[in-house]
C-alpha cells in the first residue's frame, strides 16, 4: 500500500488512532485510563517525557486527540480491568476509575477480539483479518493516522533463522499453511503493510526482523521497540555509565526481580522469560564495554499484584583493587511506569511519520531495553540523542 505515509501526514489536533494489541491488559488499561484522566483534567502529566521542556513546540499530537482501539484474546470489560488494577493490587485510585466508568465503556466500541490463527491456514489469513479490523477502526474512529502498539503477553524467542530471513522469504512463509511465525511479527507486518507505524513495547520479536525492516523501508513507515525500559534496566542504564566514567571495575552485577501481575505469571515460564532476560541482560556489558558476571532472575509472587521489586547486588573494585559493593532496591508499579511511555511513544512515532522518517527509530532508544537501530544504552546519551533528533539539530 504505497502512499501510506501520506495518510500519516497530520495536523496536531485531528484524531490520532492508537491500536493496542493486548488492549485489555494492565499496561493498555492504565494507558487508556491515564489518557482519559489527562483529557478530563483529573490528573497531571507527571511521568510523561513528551510533556517536559525539551518537547514543547516540537509539533507533537495533542494528548486530547488520542482515540483508542485494539485487539485482545479476552473480552474482560475495560471498566472491570481498570477496577482490577485499583489499589492495593495496582496503581489506579478507585475514585478515579469510578469517575471514568462511562468513558471507559465508550472506549469499548473500538475494541475487538483478536483474530484466531486457524490450523491449516497460511499466516496471511491472520494478517488480512488484522488489517480488516485496522481499516474499520480508521473509518469508524475518524482517525486517518493510526499507530499500532504491541502491549500483549510476551512471546518466547523465535527460531534464530527467522531473524535474518529476507522480505521475499517472509512473504513466501506467509502463504505456507501452518507456517509458524510469531504473532507479534504478524501484527507488525499487518500494520507496516498498511502504512501504520508500529511500536513494540514488549520483548517479543515484533518488527525487529530483517524482513520487517525491509518492509518498513519499502512502505516508508517508522517503527520503534523493543521492550519498554521502566524499572531495573532503567536504573542499570544510569548506574553502569557511572562505573565506566569513574574507571571502577564491575566484577559482578546480579539482579533479582519479583512481580505479581499477569506479566509476572507469563514470565514464570522459563521459555517465555528467555526473551525478557535476554533484553534485560545485555545492557550492562554494552555500556561497560566488558563482560562482568551477570545474572537476571524474574520470579512470580502473586501477592505483589502490579508492584514489582528489583534487588540488584553489584560487586566492584576501586583503586588498589579494593573490593566494594553497591545494592539498590527498586519498587515500582509496573503499569504506572509503562503507561506514560506508551503515550510518549505514540506521539513521537507519529511525529517521525509526519517527518517522513522510516524504518527503526534509533532516537527512541531512550525508551527501550533492546533498542532497534541503535547501540547506545546509556540513558543520558539516549536522552540527548532523543532531544537533538526531535529538535532537528
Ligand atoms: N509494565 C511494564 O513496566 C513493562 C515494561 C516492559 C515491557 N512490558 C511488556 O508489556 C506487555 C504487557 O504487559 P501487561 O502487564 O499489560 O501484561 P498483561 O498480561 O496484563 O496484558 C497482556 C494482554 O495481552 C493479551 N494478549 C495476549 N496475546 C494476545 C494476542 N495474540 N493478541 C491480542 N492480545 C493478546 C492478553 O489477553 C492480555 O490482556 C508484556 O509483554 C510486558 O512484558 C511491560
Amino acid at each position: 500500500m504505497d502512499g501510506a505515509t501520506r495518510d500519516q501526514r497530520r495536523s496536531s489536533d485531528e484524531p490520532l488512532g492508537v491500536w493496542l494489541v493486548g488492549a485489555r491488559g494492565a499496561v493498555a488499561t492504565t494507558t487508556i485510563v491515564g489518557a482519559i484522566a489527562l483529557k478530563r483534567g483529573h490528573t497531571g502529566s507527571v511521568g510523561l517525557v513528551t510533556e517536559s521542556d525539551p518537547f514543547h513546540g516540537s509539533g507533537l499530537a495533542s494528548l486530547d486527540a488520542l482515540v483508542f482501539g485494539g485487539h485482545d484474546l479476552l473480552d474482560t470489560p475495560l471498566v472491570k480491568a481498570a477496577h482490577a488494577l485499583c489499589r492495593d493490587v495496582g496503581p489506579l485510585a478507585p475514585d478515579l476509575v469510578r469517575l471514568l466508568e462511562d468513558e471507559l465503556s465508550t472506549s469499548e466500541q473500538h475494541l475487538r477480539l483478536a483474530p484466531a490463527i486457524v490450523a491449516g491456514q497460511p499466516p496471511r489469513e491472520f494478517v488480512r483479518a488484522v488489517q480488516r479490523d485496522l481499516a474499520e477502526f480508521r473509518t469508524s474512529s475518524g482517525a486517518r493516522r493510526v499507530i499500532v502498539v504491541n502491549v500483549a503477553t510476551t512471546e518466547p524467542l523465535p527460531p534464530s533463522d527467522l531473524l535474518g530471513l529476507d522480505l521475499a522469504g517472509l512473504e513466501r512463509m506467509l502463504d505456507v499453511p501452518d507456517a509458524r511465525l510469531p504473532t507479534s511479527a504478524l501484527y507488525a507486518y499487518a500494520a507496516i503493510d498498511m502504512g501504520m507505524p508500529y511500536v513494540n513495547f514488549t520483548p517479543s520479536v515484533g518488527a525487529s526482523l530483517v524482513a520487517l525492516e525491509a518492509l518498513a523501508q519499502a512502505r516508508g513507515v517508522p517503527h520503534a521497540g523493543r521492550d519498554g525500559k521502566t524499572g531495573e534496566t532503567l536504573l542499570k542504564s544510569v548506574l553502569a555509565p557511572m562505573f565506566r566514567m569513574r574507571g571502577l571495575q564491575v566484577r559482578s552485577w546480579v539482579g533479582f526481580n519479583v512481580l505479581g501481575n499477569a506479566d509476572g505469571l507469563a514470565l514464570a515460564d522459563p521459555v517465555t522469560a528467555a526473551s525478557k532476560t535476554e533484553s534485560k541482560g545485555k545492557v550492562v556489558p554494552a555500556i561497560l564495554g566488558y563482560e562482568p558476571h551477570t545474572l537476571v532472575r524474574i520470579d512470580y509472587v502473586p501477592t505483589l499484584g502490579d508492584w514489582k521489586t528489583a534487588w540488584d547486588f553489584i560487586q566492584f573494585e576501586g583503586f588498589l583493587r579494593t573490593p566494594m559493593t553497591l545494592q539498590f532496591t527498586w519498587q515500582g508499579a509496573d503499569s504506572a511506569l509503562a503507561a506514560p511511555l506508551v503515550l510518549d511513544l505514540v506521539r513521537l512515532v507519529d511525529l517521525a511519520a509526519s517527518r517522513g522518517e522510516r524504518g527503526g527509530l534509533g532516537h527512541l532508544a531512550f525508551f527501550f531495553k533492546s533498542p532497534v537501530s541503535c547501540e547506545v544504552h546509556d540513558l543520558a546519551e539516549q536522552h540527548a540523542l532523543l532531544c537533538r533528533h526531535v529538535k532537528g539539530s
